[in-house]
């Protein structure tokens, strides 16, 4: 069977192929997550108002497969951005998506960038 975990893979800014256009910022709250969907993907995009950076990840917690991460809490650990999962609080970081409570399962993070008030989100393919 396959894993849906398969196709998220973590992409670094140089790496990026294609820009998506997200949404306007308008279309994301304020500290929160926002979920959007790219091609097979689903993805959590987090408006971080009170650092005034942006973030993206998989939606799916790789604990219990839920689509669930854009319904997380964000919040900070040693000053590195997290977004905890609303079903079990497993905390990942969004820089690079460790997990911050020393489980071996991670998250793919992706770029975002803001243009024109336009919110982008950064793939390989
Ligand atoms: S499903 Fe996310 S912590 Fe359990």
């Amino acid at each position: 069977m396959e894993n849906i975990l398969d196709k998220y893979k973590s992409v670094s800014i140089n790496e990026v192929t294609t820009w998506f256009k997200a949404g306007n910022i308008k279309d994301f709250p304020s500290n929160r997550g926002g979920c959007i969907k790219y091609k097979d993907k689903q993805i959590a995009v987090f408006n971080f108002e009170r650092r005034n950076e942006w973030y993206a990840c998989q939606n799916a917690c790789p604990h219990k497969m839920e689509m669930v991460l854009s319904r997380g809490m964000t919040g900070s650990a040693d000053g590195v951005p997290k977004i905890a999962c609303p079903m079990h609080k497993k905390t990942f970081s969004l820089v690079d998506g460790s997990n911050l409570n020393g489980d071996d399962f991670s998250i793919a993070t992706y770029p975002v960038k803001v243009v024109d008030n336009e919110v982008f989100v950064g793939f390989l393919e």
